[in-house]
């Protein structure tokens, strides 16, 4: 089964709602056309969600992602975001253990896979990020640790389950800095992503999942890695922020 091809842009903390108001029009109207199997995801913070959904609802292709949401489905947990809340506003995907959120918040991979379930049981869908930190990367052991990441975060799930779920592999080390994985490093990781799933699942479930690179993609560097074959696209951050860089790399897609 062909894969979908995905661009996200996680605006992390970033535009306030009139900015990101501005952004997401700027998106719209820069002249993208996107072929049949490209999805475009914007995931702005929570209080411009709804926003984003009445801007986009008429656009084929495009989809609305939050960064976040809470593992219980409602109760006394000040201060968050249920998935039904996420539901309710027209989010089709959630975006779940970014190495921000497991570093500053402190989230593990058992948190992770109670966020998981939460989120699909409401019928959408999970962006599960894995990556690695540069000493592991230095250590040659980034394989096992991201093993231990998505087995962790998402091998309790059914083989049925799995066709809501999208992997985005953002090594710590290339997030925000300038540094990307080379499109060699990106394919080898993805790769062995992929043999994951076909051990577990089979190689349906691991044929037909995309798997997105992250980590400093902008417009000079996404064709080179979205060419590699097991890179299904891109979870972009800072390029995501202006209208014509995010442009620039679902051009490349
Ligand atoms: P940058 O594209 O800014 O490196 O961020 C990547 C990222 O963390 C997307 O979730």
């Amino acid at each position: 089964m062909a894969r979908k091809k995905i661009v996200a842009g996680n605006w992390k903390m970033n535009k306030n709602l009139f900015e990101g108001k501005q952004l997401v029009e700027d998106i719209l109207h820069s002249g993208i056309e996107l072929r049949d199997d490209v999805e475009v995801v914007i995931a702005p913070p929570f209080i411009s969600l709804e926003m984003t959904a009445s801007l986009i609802k008429d656009r084929k292709g495009f989809f609305l992602a939050a960064q976040n949401c809470h593992q219980e489905k409602s109760g006394a947990y000040t201060g968050e975001i249920s998935a039904e809340m996420l539901k309710s506003v027209g989010v089709d995907y959630v975006i779940l253990g970014h190495s921000e959120r497991r570093e500053y918040f402190g989230e593990t991979d058992a948190v992770l896979a109670k966020k998981v379930d939460t989120v699909l049981a409401q019928e959408m869908k999970v962006i599960y990020c894995c990556g690695e930190a540069l000493q592991i990367r230095e250590a040659g052991t980034q394989n096992a640790h991201i093993q231990t990441q998505i087995e962790n975060g998402l091998f309790h799930l059914s083989e049925a389950a799995f066709k809501n779920i999208v992997i985005a592999y953002e090594p710590i080390w290339a997030i925000g800095t300038g540094l990307t994985a080379s499109d060699e490093q990106a394919q080898d990781m993805h790769a062995f992503i992929r043999s994951l799933l076909a051990q577990k699942y089979g190689d349906a479930v691991a044929q037909s999942t995309s798997i997105l690179y992250g980590g400093s993609a902008k417009p000079s560097n996404a064709a080179g890695l979205f060419a590699q074959p097991d890179v299904d696209g891109g979870l972009i951050g800072g390029a995501s922020l202006v209208a014509a860089d995010f442009a620039g790399v679902i051009k490349a897609r």
